[in-house]
């Protein structure tokens, strides 16, 4: 026999026991967002650069949309001086642009006629001239020589250049078998730095 009383005294606690837990809540809160102070710790960890991050290393990730139009510019910018650094290519010479330009080759006592899209090395083999060189791609030394009348980045352009320093250049020393003229001028063949 079920006794009524202690049914309902059952039951009563039970709502009582229900009631307590939702009031009280369980304790739980939803933590802080702390991602912005991450990003901010991992940022201050990366040293600085002078170069542009590439876009998959940024922090936080982000694309080309997060980057300010003027920063945009100046990477454009850097990838034309870029294109400089790698050197000219005659080929884009049209021949309705091809210049003349009067050079004295000094040791070999005549002046002659070198178009801005041809190598000065090329130029003297023309005239029959025993001129050195050895992988003519401006990767050794061996067709070095040098413009006597100033820096030689004033007189000639170069389409690759793996071998000359600065230094070199502003002394005059050209690699004969890459160095195309801007202007005229005296070369000393045979000279390197
Ligand atoms: S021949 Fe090698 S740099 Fe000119």
């Amino acid at each position: 026999m079920v006794s009524l009383v202690g049914v309902l005294s059952g039951l009563t606690l039970t709502l009582i026991v229900v009631a307590l837990h939702y009031a009280k809540g369980t304790g739980w809160e939803a933590p802080e967002d702390i991602s912005q102070e991450v990003l901010e710790q991992r940022a201050a960890t990366v040293p600085e650069t002078e170069f542009p991050e590439p876009y998959n290393r940024g922090i936080g990730g982000g694309g080309a949309a997060a980057i300010p139009a003027g920063e945009a510019e100046g990477e454009l910018g850097e990838s034309e001086e870029e294109e400089e650094e790698a050197g000219f290519d005659p080929d884009d010479i049209a021949d309705d642009e091809v210049e003349y330009y009067e050079i004295e080759f000094a040791k070999e006592g005549e002046t002659i006629e070198v178009a801005n899209n041809e190598t000065l090395l090329d130029a003297g083999e023309e005239e029959g001239w025993d001129l050195p060189y050895a992988c003519r791609e401006g990767q050794c030394i061996s067709c070095a020589g040098q413009v006597t009348d100033g820096p030689a980045e004033e007189y000639v352009r170069h389409s690759q250049n793996d071998s000359l320093m600065d230094d070199d250049m502003e002394e005059g020393y050209c690699l004969t078998c890459v160095a195309y003229p801007t202007q005229e001028f005296t070369l000393e063949t045979s000279e390197s730095p």
